[in-house]
């Protein structure tokens, strides 16, 4: 009896004090949790087909409330920019910095968010130290620095960029880099390396320019992929970044043909860097409906949330415009994400 009381006096002064809290601040209760569930957002529209929606973020912007009020409210997925890349993490050798990149990863992890890691092995941004190094040097530290990074974020991050851009353009051959003059293998052992320092990571390999189909840059990495799948050699992802625009035009529903080709290697795909020159809707809409339709497409991330925060700002090419507003493509895309005609992704 005395309990009861006691309890419903309790219940009564909480629903009373909750009663206050949402009359005083309506804002701070009216978003809890992560945007997967919000269905006014990118993020909540993704969330109905499994899938996610992401953005690249910096750093250096997770001060400005007006970066992060959109970041947060439109986003499940993240992706740092440029502080997961070698010269960042690993500036001298062995010297392993984590402080940028953490910022984020804390941030996302805080806010519901999961988060892509933006990438392990890479011919450009490079410290000094790795670009002197060659031959049975440089393969020891391109294997100690996956090593090094993926222990460090072990079981928190969803998919690693293991490789990024190892094709070059045009004739579809192997990039030549550093890396690639340490032998042909140096994809295969970096995936296997990365394998073994974090299970839980879904291993990608991301490049740009392989949307067309018939492209020799798609056919070669393609090729690769099925090689690796044939012998056993680690990859579940394959990541087109997506950079559209005039010098890389997105061209009708290729798209779609180049993720069912590479989903029916048994891998998952991933738009993993999607901007667009000028922001067209309709473009941005089709390349939404190209994901929906392949049930192995786990979601789309764009690289960047308003245009001066773009790589390219000048051409204007994401979501929303400078003074933080919603940009037609936006409405285009929340559109698709909500009345497209879908496939469901599974999780896993
Ligand atoms: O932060 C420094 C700043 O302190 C310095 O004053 C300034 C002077 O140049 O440079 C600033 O760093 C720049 C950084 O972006 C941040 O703005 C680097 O020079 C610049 O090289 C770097 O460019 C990045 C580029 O990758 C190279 O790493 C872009 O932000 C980033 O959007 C771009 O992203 C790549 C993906 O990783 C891979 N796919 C293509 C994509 C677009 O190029």
């Amino acid at each position: 009896m005395e309990f009861r009381k006691v309890l419903g006096l309790t219940t009564g002064l909480l629903g009373l004090l909750a009663g206050l809290a949402v009359a005083e601040i309506p804002q701070a209760n009216a978003t809890p949790g992560p945007p997967g569930n919000k269905p006014g957002t990118l993020a909540g529209a993704a969330a109905h087909s499994g899938r996610y929606f992401g953005t690249a973020v910096t750093a250096s912007k997770l001060g400005d409330p007006a970066y992060t009020t959109i970041a947060n409210r439109e986003f499940d997925m993240v992706t740092p920019e440029n502080e997961m890349k070698l010269d960042a993490t690993e500036p001298r050798q062995g010297q392993f910095v984590f402080t940028a990149a953490d910022r984020i990863v804390d941030w996302a992890v805080e806010n519901g968010k999961r988060v892509r890691g933006h990438t392990l092995l890479w011919h450009a941004a490079q410290p000094g130290w790795l670009q002197s190094l060659s031959s049975s040097a440089l393969r020891q530290a391109m294997t100690d620095h996956i090593n090094g990074v993926m222990s460090h974020y072990k079981g928190r991050i969803y998919a690693w960029d293991v490789v990024n851009e190892a094709f070059a353009d045009g004739t579809g051959a192997r990039r030549n880099s550093n890396f690639q003059r340490t032998g042909d293998d140096w994809i295969e052992a970096a995936f296997r390396a990365a394998r073994a320092a974090d299970p839980a990571a879904k291993l990608c390999y991301n490049d740009y320019n392989i949307e067309n189909w018939a492209s020799a840059k798609t056919q070669s990495v393609y090729a690769m992929v099925a090689d690796f799948r044939a012998r056993g050699v680690p990859i579940d992802c394959v990541g087109f970044q997506a950079h559209f625009g005039s010098g890389n035009p997105y061209d009708g529903s290729d798209l779609r043909t180049t993720l069912r080709n590479f989903a029916a290697l048994g891998v998952d795909v991933q738009i993993t860097e999607l901007d667009i020159q000028a922001a067209p809707p309709a473009t941005y809409a089709a390349v939404v409906n190209d994901c929906l339709a392949v049930p192995r497409c786990a979601g789309i991330t764009v690289w960047g949330v308003r245009d001066p925060d773009s790589w390219r700002s000048g051409e204007t090419p994401l979501l929303f415009d400078g003074n933080g507003d919603k940009k037609p493509a936006y409405t285009a895309v929340l559109h698709a994400l909500r009345h497209g005609h879908h496939s469901h992704h599974g999780h896993g």
